[in-house]
């Protein structure tokens, strides 16, 4: 399949089949498709639980919303994105030091002017820590997009999950305390036959309403 085969086979999934798992080296490959994901400034400001036990399902189900449940139980795995609540100095010297380590700076100058380029963009973007947590969020949606299509190119079908608490996900994984917040939700994992959404045509708009070409 070539990538616009991908983009036109995924579909979100709404059975899964609780039978399936992930083979391990796939589920880490996708790690690697988080970890690399693109940020503003390199910021990184996320954090990512993935849950695959059925302890670890049941203790976030109180904050699913009902009509998902489903997504969570028989899923693979499932993945709570977060992101850094506040974003910290101590968040901020650590990018740079890993930076640093992965030999990014060739002189002392390009290393703070990296710095400074970074804490300047955090800043316009930090007036309020509502509009600090809406520019982190949409860092973490980038990291999503990637992961859902990265999964189907490997077989594996995904759920992109808004219809959650952040508040009550915040208080079941103690994220305040941990200096985070969550974002948004995504099943991994592979769709039963009777999965209705795998049966039903895309619909997409048409490409004349989406694109101007100049
Ligand atoms: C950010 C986001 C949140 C979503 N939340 C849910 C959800 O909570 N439950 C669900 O079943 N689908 C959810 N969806 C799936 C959308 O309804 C779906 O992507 C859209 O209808 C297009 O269909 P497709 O993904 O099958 O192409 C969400 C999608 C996105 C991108």
């Amino acid at each position: 399949m070539n990538i616009a085969e991908v983009a036109m086979k995924r579909f979100t999934a709404k059975e899964y089949d609780g039978n399936k798992k992930i083979p391990e080296q796939q589920i880490k490959d996708l790690y690697t498709v988080l970890r690399n994901s693109p940020s503003s400034v390199n910021s990184q400001p996320w954090h990512f639980f993935i849950i695959s036990s059925a302890q670890g399902k049941q203790k976030i189900m109180p904050a699913i919303f009902e009509f998902n449940h489903e997504r969570i139980t028989n899923a693979s795995h499932i993945v709570v994105f977060c992101a850094k609540s506040p974003i910290t100095e101590q968040h901020l010297q650590n990018l740079l030091v890993q930076e640093e380590q992965d030999g990014r700076f060739a002189t002392a100058d390009l290393k703070k002017k990296t710095d400074e380029g970074r804490r300047y963009f955090v800043g316009i973007n930090s007036n309020t820590p509502e509009q600090q947590l809406s520019w982190e969020s949409k860092q973490v949606y980038i990291a999503l997009g990637n992961l859902m299509l990265a999964a189907k190119t490997m077989g594996i079908d995904s759920t992109p999950i808004e219809g959650f608490s952040t508040q009550k996900m915040d208080e079941i994984l103690n994220l305040p305390e941990k200096g985070l917040a969550s974002v948004v939700v995504a099943s991994l994992g592979y769709h039963t036959e009777h999965d209705y959404n795998a049966h039903l045509p895309k619909s997409r708009l048409p490409e004349a309403q989406l694109f101007t070409f100049m």
